[in-house]
């Protein structure tokens, strides 16, 4: 890639709406954490943990993701795993950042919701003071029941008021194939009542109908990946339409072997064809490479032009959940540097 454009895309104000903060566990501080809370782990070595990162697909990442998350059990470990991805993120130029967080993988080892958001709140209001903004989305893992997600949405009651201006939403995540979003269609209706913004996985793996699911029965705000909606065509144009933000994820696609190649990823098709895509990282620690190593992978292997990432950098802007005149404040920084 020319450097000119390098250096403009690593200082230029962002928005990262697709990050799993449990996937910005990085070896280290598992290690450290597993270390501090007495928990044992299936690698013995910083070394042999990382080497085991080959995966085939979503479910071989999860297998190890999950027992990753299994060192956090305290409000601290929370908060220090939120600080180091805030660190990242500002060196990024992170400007906005709207985190998910799975309750369940939590809950079931008995660390309660409040000890999750109370450590992860601490971290992100510091980041504030720091000039990184955020907000705060709770997902409900599809591989387990529909009752499951309903406890989960009521047990977390009291953190949407206490935490209001943080904890914004709800999504969905985890296993994709064989559960479709209509599963979850009543956890999202209450959601939804209570004004909270909804989004989910979608198409990652699944098919396009799951997109039609996310849409028509959950509702959504946003579709997180959504790359296959490519597949088609009416689809695309109603994502175009209606100006459905799809958070893409691209070397988490590559990883997971949603494609085989980054010079065989959809992203350009879809911004060719009007649709609002953006750049995340998903599980950074994981994937190999936070928000700009995305950005520099997709435009190197896509050949993407000054103009077309301008249009992703904003798109990340317009697609937050902030209030329009943060998102304006944003662009026109944006703008700003994009002109020098
Ligand atoms: N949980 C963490 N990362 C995920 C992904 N890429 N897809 C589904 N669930 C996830
Ligand atoms: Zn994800």
């Amino acid at each position: 890639m020319n450097p000119t454009l390098a250096d403009k895309i690593a200082h230029a104000p962002k928005a990262e709406l697709h990050i799993h903060i449990e996937g910005s566990l990085e070896p280290e501080l598992i290690f450290e954490l597993a270390k501090r809370n007495n928990v044992k782990l299936a690698y013995d070595s910083i070394e042999a943990l990382r080497a085991a990162y080959a995966f085939t697909d979503l479910q071989s990442f999860l297998d190890i993701y999950y027992a990753g998350a299994s060192v956090l059990l305290t409000e601290q470990d929370f908060y220090d795993m939120t600080m180091a991805y805030v660190e990242r993120a500002l060196e990024d130029h992170v400007a906005h950042t709207e985190i998910f967080f799975d309750p369940q993988t939590h809950t079931e080892r008995g660390v309660s919701i409040a000890t999750a958001v109370a450590g992860i709140e601490g971290a992100l209001a510091e980041a504030e003071t720091r000039g990184l903004s955020s907000r705060l989305i709770l997902c409900f893992l599809r591989h387990l029941s529909e009752e499951d997600a309903l406890a989960t949405f009521d047990e977390a009651l009291p953190l949407f008021d206490k935490y209001a201006h943080r904890l914004i939403g709800v999504g969905l995540d985890s296993s994709e194939r064989g559960h479709p979003p209509s599963k979850f269609e009543r956890v999202f209706a209450k959601a939804r009542e209570r004004g909270l913004k909804l989004v989910a996985h979608a198409g990652e793996e699944g098919p396009p109908s799951y997109v039609y699911e996310a849409l028509d029965l959950l509702k959504v705000d946003r579709v997180d990946h959504g790359v296959r909606s490519i597949e088609d065509a009416q689809l695309v144009a109603r994502l175009a339409d209606e100006r459905i933000a799809l958070t893409v994820c691209p070397l988490s696609n590559l990883k997971l072997c949603v494609f085989d190649d980054m010079t065989k990823h959809t992203l350009k098709d879809l911004l060719d064809q009007g649709v609002r895509v953006m750049i995340n990282s998903d599980d950074p620690a994981y994937f190999g490479g936070y928000v700009n190593a995305n950005y520099f992978a997709v435009v190197d292997a896509l050949k993407l032009s000054d103009k077309e990432v301008y249009t992703l950098l904003r798109n990340s802007l317009e697609a937050s959940f902030v209030s329009a005149e943060e998102r304006d404040g944003m662009i026109a920084r944006l703008d700003a540097h994009w002109k020098q």
